[in-house]
């Protein structure tokens, strides 16, 4: 059953239960600013929720796509409803080159709790893609012992985001208001990026993205609200 319901945590916190957590495009307009995105590359968004990525890259003139288990938007870039982490693949997952940008769930799957799932979507986007994966993820994600051997074997570029992201439950942007759902985030985020056609490196290197200048800020802010 693909649940809609909010589930509550055994901290009692209530959370999405499939993780859908809107970014709002300038987080990745911010990607694209520092990052090498090329344009001759499929991109996939495989977590795309209402299509915020996609559109950013389509709007960059990209070739850019979304799919999701659960279809949240009627943007033309959206695909299809896909289990990322199921068996089947779909013909774009095979598309040569490609590359995936995407801001996975963190750590529910149907309102269960899934213990190193975002690691699950980057491994098998690792799999998939050609050329980049770039994966917005907490900074905490960064120190586990369990991730060690990603880090290690395959160290990809951090990009920290100076400025927190808001990151508002999908489902709850309406009933919030544009005010507060994008009022600010509390939590830390980076773009984590491997490029599979790179240069092997032995440690993984970090860059900071500053924050959006004022002016530029301000004016996202109002077309927002
Ligand atoms: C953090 S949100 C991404 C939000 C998105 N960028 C947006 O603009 O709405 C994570 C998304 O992953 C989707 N998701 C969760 N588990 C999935 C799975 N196994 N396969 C594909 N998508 C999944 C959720 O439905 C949710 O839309």
């Amino acid at each position: 059953m693909k649940s809609g319901e909010i589930t509550t945590t055994p901290e009692g916190e209530q959370r999405h239960p499939w993780d859908w957590y809107v970014e709002q495009a300038w987080v990745t307009e911010r990607l694209c600013d520092v990052v090498d995105l090329e344009s001759d590359v499929h991109y996939l968004d495989p977590t795309c929720g209402l299509c915020t990525i996609p559109q950013v890259l389509a709007n960059r003139g990209m070739t850019a796509f979304g799919t999701d288990i659960v279809q949240r938007t009627d943007s033309s870039l959206f695909l299809a409803e896909h289990d990322f982490l199921g068996a089947q693949m779909l013909l774009i997952e095979r598309c040569h080159p490609l590359s995936i940008v995407m801001n996975p769930p963190f750590s529910y799957q149907d309102g269960k709790l899934v213990r190193g799932l975002a690691e699950k979507f980057v491994r098998r986007a690792l799999q998939i893609s050609t050329h980049k994966v770039a994966a917005l993820l907490p900074i905490k994600w960064l120190a586990s012992s369990g991730r060690v051997s990603l880090f290690r074997d395959f160290p990809p570029s951090i990009y920290v985001l100076a400025e927190r992201p808001s990151m508002p439950p999908g489902d709850r942007i309406d009933q919030l208001g544009p005010r507060r759902a994008w009022k600010g985030g509390k939590v830390d985020y980076a773009w984590f990026v491997w490029d599979k056609r790179g240069p092997r490196v032995e440690h993984a290197r970090t860059f900071w993205i500053p924050p959006r200048p004022k002016a530029r800020a301000q004016a996202e802010r109002r077309l927002a609200a």
